[in-house]
């Protein structure tokens, strides 16, 4: 009731400030800017009273303001570029495209907002739409911020024009019959249509496009016998996040099953939140086979860290997430894994012995549980064994284990190569996952001894992974 209420006042609002709009562009330089950040700031309030209303949490109005500022900027200025460029066409089209374009926009931009005021209730029986609206507005604002870069730079330029001494006569580029603003947002407008379209995707399809990534790593302590020991990792999980859809995870079980691996190991973050979530999918991970073993560890995730109760005690709390940490446990050890809460176990074969060491949770940042100890987990180890090590945060491994102990390959996960990004194998790769933390997908050498992040299988808060699939890592053991 109160969206539809809501919808009765937005839309004609949206429309109103639509028409203003197309006024103010036919203004001159400067008014335009000055009538264009007026008309900016007069959404911005009216949003912020608006949201007044409905937002539950005060801590979170800061970034509200931050996202809806930077939200209402992008939009306006993409919005221009479409009327830009359309401007030229023949009508109705000259007037049509940036109204639909406009509706589009601002509908699906109040549609996140109203959908956000329900969070809790649709995450609870309706969390298809959440995501929709989720990934709808990650989609919208990341195309939009690209088609504004290109008209924020055209701004950029028009302010240096100012000083005198940098002023120019009208160019065109490189032979082309388009002015350098034509141009400009021309290009913007095909980079954000590139953009739509890729986040689109990974909204949809990408997020379960299951990828196989192989790597053959040679070791001169891997004792001969087990020379050719193939260990499939899998990462981060994040089971709340599939809505109980089983189809992806059991197609990527299938997969794992026909690698035939002698060990699977799983590096942590089975749910997001609950012990629960993972309840209705003990039977599809139970079909997941290795020859040799299944081994899995915790992630900053499975220890209830996430829970959103603010009217408990301190004691309660510590209840409440002991009770996750073991919840998870349990489900692990229901789906057919080991888990290795720090702690070690010896495989054998033909006679000889290697190690695999599992440590709970330990991340640099303080928001992350520090429950990880090698110490304890290699306690009573015959050190001079050849060792796997599975810490789910690969901030351990700097922190902890390079120069400071005997373990050859540590497996982690965590970053999910933030869901986002850009491969060219053997050329290059790129995520924003490189801003965030120091290493963050695939192998790291230090000396003799190797770390391996595994871009994740799951995802979280953005419903998709945009150039970054979800991976399934094949490692082959090598001795030499
Ligand atoms: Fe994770």
């Amino acid at each position: 009731m109160t969206a539809l209420v809501a919808l009765f006042f937005l839309f004609p609002a949206a429309m109103l400030s639509y028409s203003v709009y197309r006024h103010i562009v036919k203004w001159r330089k400067p008014f335009k800017q000055i009538g264009f950040t007026i008309q900016a700031l007069v959404i911005l309030a009216g949003l912020v009273m608006f949201y007044g209303f409905i937002i539950t949490q005060p801590d979170q109005r800061g970034m509200f303001i931050i996202i809806v500022s930077s939200a209402i900027v992008s939009i306006l200025y993409s919005i221009n570029a479409v009327e830009l460029i359309a401007r030229k066409w023949r009508k109705p089209m000259n007037w049509l495209a940036p109204l639909l374009y406009s509706v589009f926009t601002i509908g699906l931009f109040f549609f996140f907002f109203l959908t956000t005021r329900r969070w809790g209730e649709l995450k609870e029986n309706n969390p298809d739409l959440l995501d929709f609206a989720i990934g709808g507005f990650f989609t919208l604002m990341t195309t939009c911020a690209v088609i504004a870069v290109f008209q924020l730079f055209q701004d950029a330029i028009w302010i240096g024009k100012l000083i005198p001494k940098l002023r120019k006569k009208k160019t065109t580029l490189g032979g082309l019959d388009m002015d350098r603003s034509t141009f400009l947002t021309k290009t913007g407008l095909i980079l954000g249509g590139l953009v739509f379209g890729n986040f689109l995707w990974g909204m949809t399809k990408g997020k379960f496009g299951w990828r196989i990534l192989e790597e053959e790593l040679f070791f001169s302590n891997l004792p001969d016998e087990f020379d050719g020991t193939t260990l499939v990792q899998i990462s981060d999980l994040h089971l709340g996040s599939f809505n109980n859809n089983f189809e992806p995870l059991t197609e990527a079980v299938n997969l794992i099953n026909k690698i035939e691996a002698d060990y699977i190991c799983f590096t942590g973050d089975l749910v997001n939140t609950y012990h629960t979530e993972a309840e209705d999918w003990i039977p599809v991970f139970n079909q997941l086979k290795a020859k040799e073993g299944k081994f899995s560890i915790l992630g900053n995730h499975d220890y209830g860290y996430y829970r959103e109760d603010e009217d408990e005690t301190e004691e309660e709390t510590a209840a409440a997430e002991a009770k996750c940490r073991a919840g998870v446990i349990e489900m692990n050890k229901k789906m057919g894994f080991d888990p290795l809460i720090n702690e070690h176990r010896i495989l054998k074969k033909d006679g000889a012995s290697i190690a695999m060491v599992g440590v709970e949770n330990w991340g640099e940042s303080h928001w992350f549980p520090k429950a990880g100890d090698i110490k304890m987990a290699t306690k009573g180890m015959d050190k001079s064994l050849f060792s796997v090590l599975l810490s789910h945060d690969p901030t351990h491994w700097d922190a902890h284990i390079v120069g400071k102990e005997n373990i050859d390959l540590t497996l982690s996960g965590h970053t999910h190569g933030a869901q986002m990004g850009l491969r060219i194998p053997g050329v290059l790769e790129i995520s924003p996952a490189a801003l965030m933390f120091k290493r963050w997908a695939g192998l790291y050498e230090e000396g003799k001894q190797r770390l391996y992040i595994n871009r994740g299988m799951g995802y979280l808060m953005i419903p998709g992974r945009i150039g970054m699939p979800p991976e399934i890592t094949k490692i082959t053991l090598r001795k030499g």
